[in-house]
């Protein structure tokens, strides 16, 4: 695992086999799919590696011990569409997170991104929330939903990109230098499209099929 500033890089055998089957155009929609998962666990467990435990005790067969729990709620963001790709990974783990809603998209002409739908559990001002979206491009989607969710008051968010360009960590890092990014890759640069190069495709339609 490597970091830079504000960004940890996922590095590991299996997210970096996982990564070739997302970026291979030939794979199936089911393969597609999995593979987004198994990866978005391990995201999700450094993502979470700062969550706030409490201790209680229990009973073992043997004898009483000290355990712990979990602190805090915690509430999964994704960025819609592709963004849900990247929630049941997460919410194995933590069985009882909230899952909040951004939806937006990016205008194919100016590359800005464009709200549609907001749905946010109560209490985010308390919770440990974890915005979730398979790209990271110019930023721009990223830093509208964390300026969003900072007005509605949450606190601490962190936040999950796939694949980062190297564009979009810097405009973040300059928009929200408090916000930690945990991603896969940090691939070399945006096309003429704003797409990631190498990158993936559209995530969002190569999840739903919507190619
Ligand atoms: C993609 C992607 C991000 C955004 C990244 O979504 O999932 O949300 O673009 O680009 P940016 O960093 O330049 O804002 P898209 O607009 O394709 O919508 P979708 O998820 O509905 O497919």
């Amino acid at each position: 695992m490597e970091n830079h500033k504000n960004v940890t890089l996922v590095e590991h055998p299996v997210v970096a086999r996982d990564l070739t089957i997302l970026r291979n155009q030939s794979v199936s929609i089911t393969e597609f799919r999995a593979a987004l998962k198994r990866i978005s666990t391990i995201l999700g467990y450094f993502a979470l590696k700062d969550l706030p435990l409490r201790t209680l005790t229990v009973e073992t067969p043997i004898e009483e011990t000290e355990g712990y729990e979990i602190d805090t709620d915690v509430v999964v963001v994704p960025i819609l569409r592709a963004g849900l790709g990247l929630v049941n990974g997460i919410v194995d783990f933590i069985p009882d997170a909230k899952v909040g809603h951004l939806g937006m998209y990016r205008d194919e002409d100016t590359h800005q991104p464009v709200d549609y739908y907001t749905n946010l559990p109560e209490g985010i001002e308390d919770a440990y929330l974890v915005l979730v979206d398979p790209m990271l491009a110019t930023g721009g989607s990223a830093n509208d939903a964390l300026n969003y969710l900072k007005t509605q008051g949450a606190q601490q968010i962190h936040f999950i990109s796939l694949i980062s360009a190297p564009e979009g960590i810097a405009f973040l890092q300059k928009k929200h230098p408090d916000i930690q990014i945990i991603t896969a890759a940090i691939d070399d640069r945006l096309n003429d499209d704003a797409f990631i190069v190498p990158g993936l495709g559209d995530a969002g339609d190569r999840y739903f099929g919507t190619i």
